[in-house]
């Protein structure tokens, strides 16, 4: 199939989203003989120049541990690590650097809230509401915690065309519920929850709110006081910075109060044999050697994205995603799944008579990378009856060119198949 619309009639004039590119050396190389179509961006970004020569330069020049040492270079390293907390601070305007935790993730982010919970907030006869939509990260942790604490999990429906059942989410709200977990955006569906409006009806009957911002960091400004969120959860390595780097912001009141996670070094105020006292915050939830050089990855990262047209860029990929839809469209035996009025970059599909793996990897021998899967997202796999979905996402060093590309493998693996 020959794409409906040409690259040339839609573009976004104020990008030069070549000049952008050449900043990402991974997406400069061939696969199977073609050139790579990076569509898997839900699941990791490339990392620009900037990023690997921050860690780099690291390496070469600051190598030491933090907090630990009075030499130059522990210093140096501690103070180049610290700075990105303040970096991050201002990213999601947060109102104190000391409410930015390093995690390794957004996984590790939830577990350390979850885990919390279950020690000292949760009890028989208490709820926690998330959403069927969740990923399997802001699942698995709650019923542990549930079934730690003996309080009960409950979750919100999702209705046909992806967006969430806001009154099911409603009903299902109480002065019971201890917490309410939700993702901004849905990894599997692309939908963009209305998080200000579920956050505040959480708050109205007192129940602490937990945001999953793994999806929406890269793809929007955020901004947790305006928000009024208790916690505020994401990863680095979907926002163009290292893996195993992520972000746990959450308001000092809880920060305070919510026990230890991980227990050792670096998180300690004293250690005696008969017990010990614990630091404040961020280090009381920072035990061990952290993973330094993906932090100060994290804030190349971070200023990276500052110094691009970022709103530009947004409505870029918005474009990418409103071209992709309607081209697919058009694929006769395709099937999209999530069909919210308010997407972000994901388009997630089936084709009839193939199975997502199939055609996942039919694209990779065109050179294009797609995802195929349950995303870790198995609820909403059950939800719309599909084994799994082929799920392309976009970034903003996307090109229509690459959507046409992608679109027309697609094609190519329906008529193989059909
Ligand atoms: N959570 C990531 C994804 O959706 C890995 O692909």
């Amino acid at each position: 199939m020959t794409a409906s619309v040409s690259a040339q009639t839609i573009s976004t004039p104020t990008v030069d989203i070549d000049a952008l590119r050449a900043q990402f050396p991974t997406l400069h190389q061939e696969v199977h003989g073609h050139p790579l179509v990076y569509l898997d961006n839900a699941a990791t970004t490339q990392k620009p120049r900037a990023v690997i020569d921050a860690i780099s330069h690291y390496y070469e020049h600051d190598n030491a541990n933090v907090h630990r040492g009075v030499h130059s270079l522990s210093e140096r390293a501690t103070q180049r690590m610290e700075n990105v907390r303040n970096t991050v601070q201002r990213f999601i305007n947060a109102p104190a650097p000391e409410q930015i935790i390093f995690t390794r993730g957004t996984t590790d982010s939830i577990n350390l809230i979850a885990h919390g919970f279950a020690r000292a907030f949760l009890k028989p006869g208490d709820e926690v509401l998330i959403t069927g939509m969740e990923h399997h990260a802001n699942i698995v942790p709650w019923q542990q915690a549930c079934e730690l604490s003996g309080a009960t999990l409950l979750h919100a429906a999702i209705l046909d065309n992806g967006e969430l059942d806001l009154d099911d989410f409603q009903r299902k709200l109480s002065s019971r519920t201890r917490i309410a977990a939700f993702t901004h955006v849905s990894n599997a569906l692309g939908t963009i929850n209305p998080i200000e409006k579920l956050i505040g009806w959480a708050r109205a009957v007192g129940a602490a709110v937990l945001i999953d911002g793994a999806q929406a960091i890269a793809h929007a400004p955020v901004d947790v006081q305006k928000l009024d969120c208790d916690f505020y959860v994401f990863s680095g390595h979907k926002l163009y910075g290292p893996t195993g780097t992520g972000v746990l912001y959450g308001k000092r009141e809880w920060l305070d109060k919510l026990p230890v996670y991980q227990t050792g070094g670096d998180m300690i105020r004293e250690v005696r044999l008969e017990g010990s006292t614990f630091a404040g915050i961020p280090h009381k939830f920072e035990a061990g050697t952290p993973h330094i050089a993906g932090i100060i990855g994290l804030g190349a990262a971070i200023d990276f994205l500052h110094a691009q047209p970022w709103a530009a860029l947004i409505e870029h990929e918005q474009q990418l995603l409103a071209h992709a839809t309607k081209l697919a469209r058009n694929i006769p035996g395709l099937q999209i799944i999530g069909e919210a009025a308010h997407k972000a970059c994901v388009l997630s599909f089936t084709l009839e008579n193939v199975h997502p793996h199939d055609i996942g990897t039919f694209l990779d021998f065109e050179g294009v990378a797609v995802r195929a899967g349950h995303h870790c997202a198995m609820p909403v796999m059950h939800r719309f009856d599909v084994p799994a979905t082929a799920r392309a996402s976009f970034a903003i060093y996307n090109t229509f060119d690459e959507v046409e590309k992608f679109i027309n493998a697609v094609e190519s693996v329906r008529k193989t198949f059909a």
